[in-house]
């Protein structure tokens, strides 16, 4: 039996339709190449498309920060897969700035958007089908960064604090209709797009080596640390888990 399997030796997510938001490299792709391992249909989506979608998948191009790619989006979802049981927002990021109020408006919004909105948005399109059929399972993903917000990513980290607050919010609103939502919280990983931030954070401010960073576990994270713990999110196994927010970080997180 593998990890994807349940007991009587069936593939755990046989049967299941999964959206995955940013699927086309990084943690979103890993996301997916999971899901499909553990036997869901998965479409996933990306402003375009790369050699890096797992195969497998049904790729959709699609714009998550607009309220017109989240329709464009839930419809694709609806015709492709017939509608949706599990619900992944990974897509998400921004561009560091000198301090707070270098950054320019646009930027805050898209912030936003990409962040917080986006998720808002799709969960509004995707769950009356859930509450109809009674079951769901939807992971929002943040950023350990909201822990410690620094001025380069304030726009960033404060979209992501206001998701993490609407996830425990909507979790108790659905839990009634057997629908659940849990957070998943990564620290430093290894990406395309982390990578990049951190070098132009690493630019913007020479003082700030990201690399001294000290992870007690001793490594960086990988796309499929992260994975594993959505797997196991939108898996039976999380079957009594709402509300939570899972911190996948190698322990780097501050505590206490
Ligand atoms: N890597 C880290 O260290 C780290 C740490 C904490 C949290 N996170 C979070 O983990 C998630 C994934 O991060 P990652 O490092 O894997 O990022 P990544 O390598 O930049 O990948 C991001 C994915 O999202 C897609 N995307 C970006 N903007 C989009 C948009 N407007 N509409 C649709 N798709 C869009 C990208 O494709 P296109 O650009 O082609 O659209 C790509 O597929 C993000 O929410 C990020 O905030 C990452």
């Amino acid at each position: 039996m593998t990890t994807s399997e349940n007991a009587s030796g069936t593939r755990e997510l046989a049967g299941k339709r999964a959206l995955v938001t940013g699927g086309s490299r990084g943690i979103g792709a890993a996301v997916v190449r999971r899901l499909l391992d553990a036997g869901a249909e998965v479409l996933t989506t990306a402003r375009s498309a790369t050699s890096t979608v797992p195969e497998g998948a049904v790729f959709v191009e699609a714009d998550v920060r607009t309220r017109a790619g989240a329709e464009a989006l839930a419809a694709a979802a609806q015709e492709t897969l017939g509608g949706v049981d599990i619900l992944v927002h990974n897509a998400g990021g921004a561009r560091p700035h000198k301090g707070s109020s270098a950054i320019p408006d646009e930027e805050w919004q898209d912030a936003l958007d990409l962040n917080y909105l986006a998720s808002v948005r799709l969960d509004s399109l995707l769950t009356p089908g859930m509450r109809e059929r009674r079951s769901g399972m939807i992971v929002h993903v943040s950023s350990a960064a909201v822990a410690t917000p620094v001025a380069p990513f304030l726009h960033y980290t404060a979209a992501k604090a206001a998701l993490e607050n609407y996830s425990r919010g909507l979790a108790l609103e659905l839990a009634p209709f057997g629908i659940r939502v849990n957070t998943v919280t990564p620290g430093r990983v290894a990406t395309p797009g982390g990578e990049a931030t951190r070098e132009q954070w690493a630019r913007l401010d020479a003082a700030q080596d990201q690399n001294e960073t000290v992870v007690p576990l001793g490594r960086d994270g990988r796309p499929d640390d992260i994975a594993h713990a959505v797997l196991f999110l939108v898996s039976d196994r999380a079957s009594w888990l709402t509300g939570s927010n899972l911190i996948v970080d190698g322990g780097e997180f501050p505590r206490g």
